[in-house]
């Protein structure tokens, strides 16, 4: 059985007072309403993780939404995963398109990245995800396979099976434009088969693999419904705490 996700992604949004009540509320609702064992995470922007992680419970822990490939040192600007541990961090994003395309991360960043966040005994979200020019192009399953196969496949079969992976197609983020549930089905299904392919059929089914990109309370359950659909990566349906438990409460 694979564990079942919704993580939110709140990006470079909210104040810290309006962070703290959206938490709160999805905090409350989550344990009112949702039954199942289902885990939810909040990505909060760094800056309120530490207060933020004091007030979440039960099902939802929290999450950063990047952090950087060294331990510490001088790297102006920068979070490490070890910072992120002691502030009470369980998840954390990694390699989100808006990452890579706005600060050029790598591949091979994102893959040292994942070991020092393993290494902190969190939670991976890897992203991947292609443009619409390669979609178009037909070359959007290869691009997707090579980034796991450059940023994941240097991991041991243990380390392997501690990384939930997304996958957002870029076309679908922020754009109301969702993938249909057999756009997103037929890569998740790649993504598995490229997986097995390294680690064997048995790994391969105990990852978790989230879709994001648009997915809201009206498209969820047709989503989660698939196959190999393991949840969700919501970013502004995360913003309102009504949608984002209706989008947990789709499985
Ligand atoms: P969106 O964002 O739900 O607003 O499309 C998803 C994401 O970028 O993680």
């Amino acid at each position: 059985m694979r564990a079942k996700i919704v993580a939110g992604n709140w990006k470079m949004n909210k104040t810290l007072e309006e962070g703290l009540s959206l938490a709160s509320e999805v905090v409350n609702m989550v344990a009112d309403e949702v039954s199942g064992d289902v885990k939810v995470v909040l990505c909060t922007p760094s800056i309120y993780l530490h207060a933020v992680s004091k007030l979440v419970s039960g099902k939802v822990s929290v999450g950063a939404q990047n952090a950087y490939e060294k331990e510490s040192g001088a790297y102006t600007g920068e979070v490490s995963p070890a910072m992120l541990a002691t502030v009470g961090v369980k998840y954390v994003i990694l390699g989100h398109s808006e990452r890579r395309e706005y600060f050029h991360e790598t591949n091979a960043q994102l893959a040292t990245r994942t070991d020092l966040v393993l290494k902190q005994g969190q939670t991976p979200i890897f992203c991947c995800g292609e443009t619409l020019a390669q979609r178009e192009k037909g070359i959007h399953l290869d691009f997707v396979k090579q980034q796991l196969t450059e940023s994941l496949f240097h991991l041991s079969n243990e380390q392997i099976t501690k990384v939930v992976i997304a996958y957002e197609p870029i076309w679908a983020i922020g754009t109301g434009v969702t993938a249909s549930n057999d756009q997103a089905q037929e890569m998740h299904a790649l993504l598995r088969a490229h997986l097995a392919s390294k680690y064997g059929q048995s790994i391969a089914d105990s990852i978790s693999i989230l879709y994001g990109g648009s997915c809201k309370p009206d498209n969820a359950q047709g989503l989660f419904a698939c196959k190999d659909i393991d949840g969700g990566l919501i970013g502004g349906a995360s913003l309102k705490a009504r949608d984002f438990v209706d989008v947990i409460k789709s499985f």
